[in-house]
């Protein structure tokens, strides 16, 4: 592994994998988030599913979460080295001439989005744990001493969503994730050497992606702050 990180190429490629790899959890987010809006019961079920299986709490998830920390800590390192090897080889960057405003932003996007992932650990997933494993109630119940008060996760993420400022928040960091996502879905594709006949159909649907995901979990924040 430390031999593919020493070659520019290898870190490219071994970031894209990465990238590939928190798109598809991305997606997979999203689907158990919207069930939160089409069928509160489902969400209830599936998140206590996602959060007692063990394949999934000891497994999945710390494989997710290195992912998540490989993928910034590259992100910060490709853009050092490419700063370095820049003031080398060019005599100065000629702007939108030879790259977009977007590719040249990503380290900014991906900060804005690392600011959003803190927030958003510190709101969900740090409460989560403290719950399971701090308090030690797995139950998942609103009152773990009463199985008829239901599933606790519906009514925890409404509301989260009541103030208006973390909604607000939120809808910055979804619109960060958009721009970097614009950028990123094709690159990592390339990255990976994916070029061929199929090229023209991943660009449309990285666009669709890249556009639609975000703006799913934008509607979600505002549906659950207008029907508290
Ligand atoms: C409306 C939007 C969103 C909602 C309602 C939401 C909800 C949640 C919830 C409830 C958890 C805790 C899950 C648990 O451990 O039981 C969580 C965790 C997490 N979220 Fe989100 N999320 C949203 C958007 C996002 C976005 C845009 C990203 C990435 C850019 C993201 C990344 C994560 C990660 C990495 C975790 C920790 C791992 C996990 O528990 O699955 N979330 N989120």
């Amino acid at each position: 592994m430390s031999g593919i990180l020493n070659s520019s190429i290898g870190r490219k490629f071994a970031m894209a994998l990465s990238a590939l790899f928190l798109m598809v959890f991305l997606l997979q987010h999203f689907s158990i988030n919207i069930l939160s809006v089409l069928s509160p019961d489902t969400f209830n079920d599936v998140s206590h599913f996602m959060g007692t299986f063990w394949v999934i709490q000891y497994l999945l998830q710390p494989v997710l979460i290195i992912g998540v920390i490989f993928h910034f800590v590259m992100g910060f390192v490709l853009e050092i080295k490419n700063n370095k090897a820049r003031q080398i080889s060019y005599a100065k960057n000629n702007g939108g001439a030879n790259s977009t405003w977007m590719s040249r932003n990503m380290i900014w996007s991906g900060g804005f989005i690392l600011v959003f992932m803190i927030i958003h650990f510190i709101d969900f997933w740090i409460p989560e744990l403290n719950t399971k494993f701090v308090v030690g109630d797995m139950s998942g119940l609103v009152d773990p001493n009463n199985i008829e008060s239901g599933y606790r996760y519906h009514e925890e993420l409404v509301h989260k969503f009541v103030p208006i400022w973390r909604v607000a928040l939120y809808c910055v960091g979804f619109i960060f994730l958009a721009l970097h996502l614009l950028h990123g879905f094709n690159s990592s594709f390339q990255s990976v050497g994916a070029n061929n006949k199929y090229t023209k159909g991943l660009k449309g649907f990285s666009k669709i992606y890249a556009i639609g995901i975000p703006l799913g979990f934008i509607f979600i924040a505002l549906f659950h702050h207008f029907n508290h």
